[in-house]
C-alpha cells in the first residue's frame, strides 16, 4: 500500500488554496462541505467565491505566508508553472502538506474520490493511476450504500455514551451494536423515521441491559426480487437479502439473484411452481414468525411484487397476528419486466386506455370466475398470470363475449431471463401458439392491440399465417 488514507478533522481547520479558476472551484467547493475556513491566495475574489463570504476569505499573494501559519494543508490550482513551484516551496518553508492539481511531482498528498453521506466519507485512490476507476468505484459504492447511512452513524454518534453507560463489558457492546445498526434501528432511519428509530434504539437498550439473552424480533421483510434479471432487483432488496441471515425464497427467484444472498445465510425453497407446493402456506407463515422469534434477520423473497399475485397480503397477516412487524419491498411485477423486454407499451395513446391484471388459475383449479364481457372491451389491455394451462379457456370465453378473434396476444415465457421466449399471434390462436412453441411457462399472456405492436410480432403473425 503506497497510499495511506487519513481523514482530518475539519472543525478549525484553515486551508489555502493558490488559485482563482476552474481547478481552484472545484477543490474549494470540496472543502466548502466541511466546517474549514478557506484562505484564496489571489488577486481578487472570483465570482464564484462571492457568495462564500462567511468561509472563504481572499488573501493577497504578499499575505500567503501568514495564513499558511495555521493551514492544515494546501491546494494549489494555478496554471503557471513558475507560480506552482513558488507556492509549493513557500507551503513547504511552513511545513505545509500540499496537493497540486495536475502537478503529480508537486503533490504531498492526493485527493481521492469522495463518497460523502454526512457522518460517513469513504475515499477511493488510485494514487493518480486512474482516477476514472476511483469514480467508477465510487458510483458502485454510491448504489450499495443507503442514502441515509450518514444519518444512522450519526444516530449511533449521539447513543454511544448512552450504550457505553449501560453495557459494560466491550462484547456487549458489541452485540448491541450489532443488533441495532443491522436491524429495526437502522430500517427506520433509512425509511426517514428518525424519532421511530430513537425510540426502537431507547427500548432495544433497555430490553438489552435488562437481559442480555432477549434478541429482537422482526421486521421479516417481504421482499420482490422481479422477474428475473438481476439487474432488476432494487436497491433495497439487494440490500436487505446481503444482511439477511435467512432467506425463504420461491421457485420464481432466479438462480442470480440467489447468488446474491450473503453467503453464510440459510437458504429455505419454500416455493411453489404450478401447484406444486413445496410448503403449504401456513408453514410459510410458522417458518418465518419461528426464525424471527429466534432472533435472525428474515427475508421472504418472491418472484416480481409480493403484493402481486404474491399472497404477500397473508404473509404480512399472518406476522401481525403473530405480534411481528413486516415490511414489504416492492419489485417490478413481471408483467412490467415482461412488457419492457418484449418492447410491448401495456398502454398507448393510441391503442389502450387502461390494463387489467388478471389471474387465470381459480384457487379450486380451472378458469377463475372473471367478468369476461369486461375484458372483451376494445381500447384495453389484459395481463393473465397463470394462464398457460387455462389459456384454452380464457380465449374461449372471451371470444364468447365478443372480442375480435383478431385481437392481437403475445405469451411471454421466462420474461427477462436469458431463455425468455416469446410468441405472438391472435386471440383465436392463443392454445396453438402455446402448443406449437412449446410454452410451460411461467407464462404471461398479453392480450389487445398493444401485443400486436412489437416489430417481431408482425413477423411471427405473418410467418404463422404462411405456415
Ligand atoms: C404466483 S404468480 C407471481 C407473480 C409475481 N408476484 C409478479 O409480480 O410477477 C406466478 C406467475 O407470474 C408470472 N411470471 C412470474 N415471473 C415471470 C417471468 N419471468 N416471465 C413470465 N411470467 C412470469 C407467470 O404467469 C407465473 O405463473
Amino acid at each position: 500500500m503506497r497510499l495511506f488514507p487519513a481523514f482530518f478533522l475539519m472543525d478549525d481547520a484553515n486551508v489555502v488554496i493558490f488559485g482563482d479558476g476552474t481547478n481552484a472551484e472545484r477543490k474549494a467547493r470540496l472543502v466548502l462541505k466541511t466546517p474549514a475556513r478557506i484562505s484564496l491566495v489571489a488577486q481578487a475574489l472570483p465570482d464564484w467565491a462571492k457568495a462564500h463570504g462567511d468561509q472563504l476569505s481572499l488573501v493577497q499573494p504578499h499575505a500567503a505566508g501568514s495564513a499558511l501559519d495555521t493551514a492544515c494543508f494546501a491546494i494549489i490550482a494555478l496554471d503557471d508553472d513558475d507560480a506552482a513551484q513558488a507556492a509549493y516551496e513557500l507551503a513547504h518553508a511552513h511545513g505545509v502538506p500540499v496537493n497540486a492539481v495536475d502537478r503529480k511531482a508537486l503533490c504531498d498528498f492526493t485527493i481521492p474520490s469522495i463518497l460523502d453521506r454526512g457522518s460517513v466519507v469513504a475515499a477511493i485512490a488510485t494514487g493518480g493511476a486512474a482516477p476514472v476507476l476511483a469514480k467508477d468505484i465510487r458510483s458502485k459504492l454510491e448504489t450499495l450504500l443507503p442514502e441515509r447511512i450518514g444519518a444512522l452513524a450519526a444516530l449511533a454518534e449521539r447513543w454511544r455514551p448512552a450504550v457505553k453507560e449501560a453495557l459494560g463489558a466491550d462484547t456487549d457492546r458489541r452485540h448491541f451494536w450489532e443488533q441495532a445498526l443491522r436491524g429495526p434501528v437502522a430500517e427506520a432511519v433509512y425509511a426517514g423515521n428518525d424519532a421511530g428509530a430513537e425510540e426502537i434504539m431507547a427500548k432495544s437498550l433497555a430490553d438489552f441491559s435488562g437481559d442480555q439473552s432477549k434478541t429482537a424480533v422482526g421486521p421479516v421483510h417481504i421482499v420482490g426480487a422481479g422477474p428475473g434479471d438481476p439487474e432488476l432487483l432494487t436497491l433495497k432488496a439487494f440490500r436487505l437479502i446481503q444482511q439477511a441471515d435467512i432467506v425463504y425464497h420461491d421457485k420464481l427467484v432466479s438462480p442470480e439473484i440467489m447468488d446474491m444472498v450473503r453467503r453464510d445465510a440459510e437458504r429455505v425453497p419454500v416455493g411453489k411452481s404450478k401447484g406444486e407446493h413445496l410448503v403449504p402456506q401456513d408453514g410459510i407463515h410458522e417458518l418465518m414468525i419461528a426464525s424471527a422469534r429466534d432472533g435472525k434477520r428474515v427475508v421472504r423473497l418472491k418472484g416480481g411484487d409480493p403484493f402481486i399475485f404474491g399472497r404477500g397480503g397473508e404473509e404480512v397477516e399472518a406476522l401481525r397476528i403473530a405480534g411481528i412487524d413486516a415490511s414489504v419491498v416492492p419489485g417490478i411485477t413481471s408483467a412490467l419486466g415482461c412488457a419492457a423486454s418484449a418492447g410491448l407499451p401495456l398502454t398507448h395513446r393510441d391503442h389502450a386506455q387502461s390494463v387489467t391484471f388478471v389471474t387465470g388459475h381459480a384457487r379450486q383449479g380451472g378458469v377463475p370466475d372473471l367478468d369476461w364481457e369486461g375484458l372483451a372491451k376494445p381500447h384495453q389491455t389484459v395481463v393473465v398470470f397463470m394462464g398457460v394451462g387455462t389459456a384454452p379457456l380464457i380465449s374461449e370465453r372471451l371470444l364468447a363475449a365478443s372480442l375480435d378473434a383478431e385481437t392481437p396476444v403475445a405469451v411471454i415465457e421466462n420474461g427477462t431471463r436469458t431463455n425468455e421466449k416469446r410468441a405472438y399471434g391472435n386471440i383465436a390462436a392463443l392454445a396453438e401458439i402455446i402448443e406449437t412453441r412449446g410454452i410451460r411457462g411461467p407464462a404471461l399472456l398479453i392480450i389487445g392491440e398493444v401485443a400486436g405492436l412489437p416489430a417481431e410480432a408482425q413477423t411471427q403473425i405473418i410467418s404463422e399465417a404462411l405456415a
